[in-house]
C-alpha cells in the first residue's frame, strides 16, 4: 500500500496561501552555520524532509539543533570532525554543502556522494575542480570521497558554466581560505545573494558584483540571526495553480522580483493577476495563444517551474515550446500528462504543448518534486478524480502542499492504494 493524494478536480479555489521559506536557500544556510562555531538563529525555515536529513547530519556533528516553529537555533561551539559516510548524505543534493564547510573547519572530509531527485545527468564536477583549483586534492571511489585540504590556498575560478551548487560549495571553502578568492561566472540566483548578506553577517568578508564573487578569506566568523526568504518556486507552483483554478486566489509573502519571469509570460498569456505589495492575487485565465520558453539561470525562467508550467499550458488553444536548457531529462511529468489527456511531445531538449480543451482524472506517478507537483495542478484542473503518487517528493519541498491545498477549498485528501492495483492500471 502506498499513500497517494487523491483529488477532485475542475473546481475553483479561493483565499490566501502562505509561501514557505526558500528551499534551496535554508539548505544552504543550515550546513553553513557550521562556519561560526557559534550560535546562529535562522527563522522561516520550512518543516520538509531535506530540513530534516540536514539537521540529522549536523547532530552527528556535535551541533546542538532547536527547531520549533519556524525557528531553527544551531549551536557549532562544540563541533567536531566527524566522517560524513552515513546514509543520510543520500537523501539530498544540498549534503554536498558539508564538503566545503567541513574542508574549510577540518582541512579534511571522507564522506557519501549525494543524492536528489533524477532529472538526468547531474554531475558534481564543477565543485570537483574548483575544489582542486584551489588545492584540494581528492580521491574517489565508487561512492565515497577523500578530500584532503592541507594545502588549500586562494586562487581565480572561472566556471565554464552557470552553477548554483558550485557556485555556493566554492564560496563557502573560499571564506576559511586565506587571502582573495575570486569567482567569474558565478551564479546569480537569489539564493546566492542571500547567503552572501548571512556569510557577511557571520564576519566573512565577500563581494559581489554581477557574477563576479570576490572572498577574501579566512576570516574570523561568528553567530548571527538570519531571516530566510520566500521560496520563489513554491510561489510560482501556487501563481500557476491560481492562473489555472483560482477564484481570486491570493498568494501571499513572496518576493515579487523573484517570479518576474513568470509574471512576464503572464502578461504574454493575458493572466489575470494583480500585485498588491507582498502579494499576488491571481484568478483563473483561460489561455487562447501559445508561447515559446526557453529555461535559464537566474533572472530567466527557471527550469524548476518548467513542470508545472508545462501542466498549465496543456489546457490551452495554441501549441507552446518550452526548451528545456537546463537538465536533460526533466520530463517524468510528460507521459502522466499525456495519460490525462494532454496532447505533449518531447524533442531532444524540447517540450511541444499542443493545447487540449480539458485534461481527465486518472492514475498518475509522480518521480520527482516539481514533476509531481505538476501532477498536482494537473489533478486540480481535471474533470474527474486524480490519484498522485509521489507524495514523499512533494514532502521534499512544498511544505503541507495538501493542508495548504485543502485551505483554499480544495477537493484533496490523502488515500492508501494498492500500488500492484496502479501498475495495473498502467
Ligand atoms: N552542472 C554540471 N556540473 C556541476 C554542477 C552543475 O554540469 O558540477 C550542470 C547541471 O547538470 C545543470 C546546470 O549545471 O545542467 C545547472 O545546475 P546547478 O548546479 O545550478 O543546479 P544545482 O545547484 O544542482 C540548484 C537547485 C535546483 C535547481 C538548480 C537550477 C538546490 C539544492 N537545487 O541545483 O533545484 O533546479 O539549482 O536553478 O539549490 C528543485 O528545487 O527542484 C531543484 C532541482
Amino acid at each position: 500500500m502506498e499513500e497517494v493524494i487523491k483529488i477532485k478536480g475542475n473546481k475553483l479555489l479561493k483565499g490566501a496561501v502562505d509561501i514557505s521559506g526558500s528551499k534551496n536557500l535554508c539548505v544552504a544556510l543550515l550546513p553553513a552555520a557550521l562556519l561560526a562555531q557559534d550560535i546562529v538563529t535562522i527563522h522561516n525555515i520550512p518543516p520538509i524532509s531535506d530540513v530534516y536529513n540536514l539537521i540529522d547530519i549536523l547532530e552527528v556533528l556535535n551541533a546542538r539543533v532547536i527547531y520549533k516553529d519556524d525557528v531553527l537555533i544551531i549551536d557549532s561551539s562544540n563541533i567536531k570532525y566527524s566522517d560524513l559516510t552515513i546514509e543520510t548524505m543520500h537523501k539530498l543534493r544540498a549534503s554536498y554543502y558539508f564538503y566545503s564547510v567541513m574542508l574549510g573547519l577540518f582541512k579534511k572530509l571522507k564522506t557519501y556522494g549525494i543524492g536528489g531527485c533524477r532529472l538526468g545527468s547531474r554531475p558534481i564536477d564543477l565543485h570537483l575542480k574548483a575544489f582542486e583549483i584551489l588545492g584540494v586534492i581528492i580521491n574517489s571511489n565508487d561512492d565515497t570521497y577523500e578530500f584532503d585540504g592541507a594545502k588549500m590556498h586562494k586562487a581565480r575560478i572561472v566556471f565554464e558554466k552557470s552553477s548554483v551548487g558550485a557556485t555556493i560549495n566554492t564560496l563557502l571553502l573560499a571564506t576559511q581560505i586565506k587571502g582573495k578568492t575570486i569567482i567569474e561566472n558565478a551564479a546569480q540566483e537569489p539564493e546566492i545573494t542571500e547567503l552572501i548578506k548571512y556569510l557577511k553577517q557571520m564576519g566573512a568578508d565577500i563581494y559581489q558584483s554581477e557574477s563576479t564573487i570576490v572572498i577574501d578569506g579566512g576570516k574570523k566568523m561568528h553567530g548571527t540571526e538570519f531571516t530566510n526568504i520566500p521560496d520563489r518556486i513554491e510561489a510560482g507552483t501556487y501563481a500557476l495553480i491560481g492562473a489555472a483554478v483560482g477564484d481570486k486566489l491570493k498568494i501571499r509573502n513572496i518576493v515579487i522580483e523573484h517570479i518576474q519571469s513568470l509574471l512576464d509570460i503572464f502578461d504574454v498569456l493575458e493572466v489575470n493577476y494583480r500585485i498588491e505589495k507582498n502579494n499576488l492575487i491571481v484568478s483563473k485565465s483561460k489561455i487562447k495563444k501559445g508561447i515559446v520558453i526557453l529555461t535559464s539561470p537566474y533572472p530567466g525562467f527557471p527550469t524548476d517551474l518548467q513542470q508545472p508550467l508545462t501542466t498549465f499550458l496543456s489546457v490551452n488553444k495554441g501549441t507552446s515550446v518550452i526548451i528545456e536548457s537546463i537538465y536533460d531529462n526533466r520530463f517524468a511529468h510528460i507521459k502522466e500528462l499525456n495519460r490525462m489527456g494532454a496532447n505533449i511531445q518531447t524533442t531532444n531538449m524540447n517540450i511541444i504543448i499542443h493545447g487540449v480543451e480539458e485534461l481527465n482524472g486518472t492514475v498518475v506517478s509522480g518521480k520527482d518534486l516539481r514533476g509531481a507537483a505538476s501532477l498536482v495542478l494537473a489533478g486540480l484542473m481535471a474533470k474527474g478524480e486524480t490519484i498522485v503518487s509521489g507524495l514523499e517528493y512533494i514532502n521534499r519541498g512544498y511544505e503541507n502542499m495538501i493542508k495548504k491545498l485543502k485551505k483554499l477549498h480544495a477537493k484533496i485528501e490523502l488515500s492508501l492504494l494498492n500500488i500492484e492495483e496502479n501498475e495495473d492500471e498502467k
